[in-house]
């Protein structure tokens, strides 16, 4: 079965609840219902901004799902500033972003933790948006496919076959991210080839074969296309252009 393209835009820290309203909206209202039959849509705004998000896509009866940028693996108690699993799932997202270059390289995010994040939300059915991504020194030293598979190695184990089927991947260089620096589509599918040989090789080929790898780093509606035309890319994270619905709609056109 082909795989169905994932165009999910990822919000970071930006948006106040009136502000996430109003792009949801936008994006809803430029939503060609069509499209949603070719291409699978979420937005993972923060957290406070879910449930308004979430009610806004609900109301218009459009399936554009919602997904957080992180998550902790506990199921409840004494860990203040955290949010739960069950917050998340009550609140109805279908994704969680786990392993953000942000969130590794400014909170000290360990391979661990991701480790820990990603089968904790497999366990509740909701499904990891798993990010990998070397740095530019580690690009320019030539070793990027060996950090990178490294990565999904950790980010994966533990896990069995079907658990690896529920999880997406996202390719993401640091270097391009936020930078307007993309990475070529030839940069990107190496990689993206490198992440389903290395997911085949611990879990088997229907697995491979089924796993959606995520290209993100200063993608655009200018480049989307390209990236979008290599065989191992199978849809986008977007930050800065998700905050435009027109940006992020032309992107989705471009992922149908
Ligand atoms: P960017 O961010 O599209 O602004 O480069 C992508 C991401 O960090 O997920």
């Amino acid at each position: 079965m082909p795989r169905k393209n994932l165009i999910a835009g990822n919000w970071k820290m930006n948006s106040t609840i009136p502000e996430a309203v109003v792009l949801a909206q936008e994006i809803s209202n430029r939503m060609e219902r069509d499209w949603l039959e070719l291409v699978d849509v979420a937005v993972c705004p923060p957290f406070v901004d879910l449930k308004p998000v979430k009610s806004v896509f609900e109301f218009d009866r459009v399936d554009i799902a919602v997904g957080a940028q992180n998550v902790y693996w506990e199921p409840k108690g004494a860990f203040t500033g955290e949010i739960s699993i069950a917050m998340i799932k009550n609140i109805g997202c279908a994704f969680c972003i786990v392993g953000h270059s942000e969130r590794r390289n400014l909170f000290g995010e360990t391979n661990e933790e991701v480790n820990l994040k990603a089968r904790a939300l497999i366990e509740a059915d909701i499904t990891p948006i798993i990010c990998v991504g070397e740095s530019l020194s580690v690009r320019d030293g030539g070793t990027y496919l060996d950090f990178v598979t490294a990565q999904v190695r950790a980010a994966y184990a533990g896990m069995d076959a079907a658990d690896a089927a529920r999880t997406v991947v996202a390719y993401e260089p640091v270097w391009a991210i936020g930078t307007g620096r993309t990475a070529t589509p030839e940069q990107a599918e190496e990689v993206c080839a490198a992440i389903r040989a290395t997911v085949s090789d611990m879990f088997g080929a229907e697995v491979a074969e089924s796993l959606r790898v995520l290209y993100g780093g200063s993608m655009n509606e200018g480049n989307a296309a390209l990236l979008l035309a290599e065989p191992d890319i199978d849809g986008g994270l977007i930050g800065g252009a998700a905050l435009k619905a027109d940006s992020f709609i032309q992107i989705v056109k471009e992922a149908c």
